[in-house]
C-alpha cells in the first residue's frame, strides 16, 4: 500500500513520512478544533450535534492540514492536492451523471452533449475508424494519439474509457471535447465488459494507453485483433502482473540493463502477452534513474504510438 501511495504521489519514502504525519496532526487538529467550537454552541440533541460537527471539521480540514503542512515541510504538496481535490469536485458538478439501467454502471456525459444515456457516436463521416482510448492515467499518450488524428478523415477518436475518476486523462477529454465513459470494476469484469456500450458507440477499434485493468475475455472477444496496448519496456521481459509505470523503469535499472525501450502489441486475456506489432529502443546511460528512463520511454511512445496505431487501422480497414 506505502509503495503504491509512493507511485501515485511521486515521492519516496521519507517524504511519504511526512505527508502522512501531516494527515494524521492535520485531522487530530481537526477534530480537536471542530469539538472546541462546538463547545461554544449549547447543543445537546446529537442529531444536531454529529451533522453540524461534521460539517465542521470537512471546512476545517484543509486550512488544519495546510497549518501543520508548513512546519513538516509538505506545502506544496498539501497545496497541489487541495487544488486537485477542488477541481475534481468542480469536474464532477459539471458532469451530468447517467445511470445506465441494465448494467448500473455511471456514464459521464459531458454537458455540451445531449444526454441521450448512451454513449453518443457523433463525429467524422460514417466511414470513419472510430477508436476508443482506455486510459487512466495522465493521459500524455492519447494526448499525442488525439492531436495526431485530429484532422484526419479516417480515424477518429470517438471516446475516451477511464476506470480512474479524477485521472489527468479525463481533462484531456473535456478539453478536447471528447466523450467518456467512466467504467466500473463489477461490469467490466463480471458484466458484459462494456462490449454494448462500446458497440452502441460504434467504436472499431481499441488503444490502450496507460490502462491498468487487465482486459476480459467478453472484450477481446468482441474486438479480436482490435485492440492494442503500449508497453513501457521490450516485452517479454519486464512485463506481466504489477509491472507499470516506475515499477518497470526501477526494475530495469535495478538490473543493470543498457537497453530497454517499447513495445506495441495486440492484447489478449493475459497481461502483456499479445503479440507484438512494434518495439524501439533507447539507450540506458550510466547514473540514469528510473525517472529519467521514463522520459526516454516517454519520448519514444509519443514518437511512435500514434503512427503504428494509423499503420495498423490502415491494414484492417483494407480487409475490411
Ligand atoms: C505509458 O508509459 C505506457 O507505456 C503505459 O502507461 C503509461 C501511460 O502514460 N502503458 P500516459 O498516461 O500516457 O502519460
Amino acid at each position: 500500500m506505502f509503495e503504491r501511495l509512493q507511485q501515485k504521489w511521486k515521492v519516496n519514502g521519507w517524504r511519504l513520512l511526512l505527508i502522512l504525519v501531516t494527515f494524521a496532526v492535520g485531522g487530530s487538529l481537526c477534530g480537536y478544533l471542530g469539538r472546541q467550537l462546538l463547545g461554544l454552541f449549547d447543543i445537546e440533541s446529537a442529531a444536531i450535534r454529529i451533522p453540524l460537527y461534521i460539517i465542521l471539521v470537512t471546512i476545517l480540514w484543509p486550512f488544519c492540514v495546510i497549518l501543520i503542512s508548513i512546519p513538516t515541510g509538505q506545502f506544496n504538496f498539501f497545496r497541489s492536492y487541495l487544488r486537485k481535490m477542488g477541481s475534481k469536485l468542480k469536474v464532477q458538478s459539471r458532469e451530468s451523471r447517467v445511470q445506465s439501467q441494465n448494467t448500473g454502471h455511471t456514464l459521464i456525459q459531458k454537458t455540451h452533449q445531449p444526454s441521450t444515456g448512451s454513449v453518443p457516436a457523433t463525429g467524422h463521416r460514417t466511414t470513419a475508424v472510430r477508436i476508443a482510448i482506455f486510459a487512466s492515467g495522465a493521459g500524455s499518450n492519447a494526448q499525442k494519439i488525439i492531436d495526431h488524428f485530429r484532422d484526419s478523415q479516417s480515424i477518429n477518436i470517438a471516446l475516451i474509457v477511464c476506470n480512474k475518476p479524477g485521472a489527468g486523462v479525463l481533462g484531456i477529454a473535456e478539453r478536447e471535447h471528447i466523450p467518456v465513459l467512466l467504467i466500473e470494476k463489477e461490469p467490466f469484469f463480471r458484466g458484459n465488459g462494456y462490449v454494448d456500450e462500446l458497440k452502441a458507440a460504434r467504436i472499431d477499434f481499441i488503444v490502450l494507453a496507460g490502462f491498468l485493468w487487465k482486459v476480459p475475455a467478453t472484450l477481446t472477444a468482441a474486438y479480436p485483433n482490435k485492440i492494442v496496448n503500449i508497453h513501457p519496456a521490450l516485452l517479454p521481459r519486464y512485463g506481466g502482473k504489477g509491472m507499470y509505470g516506475m515499477h518497470v523503469h526501477e526494475a530495469i535499472i535495478a538490473a543493470g540493463e543498457t537497453e530497454s525501450g517499447i513495445t506495441i502489441h495486440y492484447v489478449d486475456n493475459v497481461y502483456d502477452n499479445g503479440a507484438v506489432i512494434f518495439q524501439a529502443t533507447c539507450a540506458i546511460e550510466p547514473g540514469d534513474t528510473p525517472a529519467r528512463l521514463a522520459q526516454k520511454v516517454h519520448l519514444l511512445e509519443h514518437t511512435h504510438y500514434p503512427r503504428v496505431i494509423q499503420e495498423v487501422v490502415a491494414h484492417l480497414q483494407k480487409q475490411r
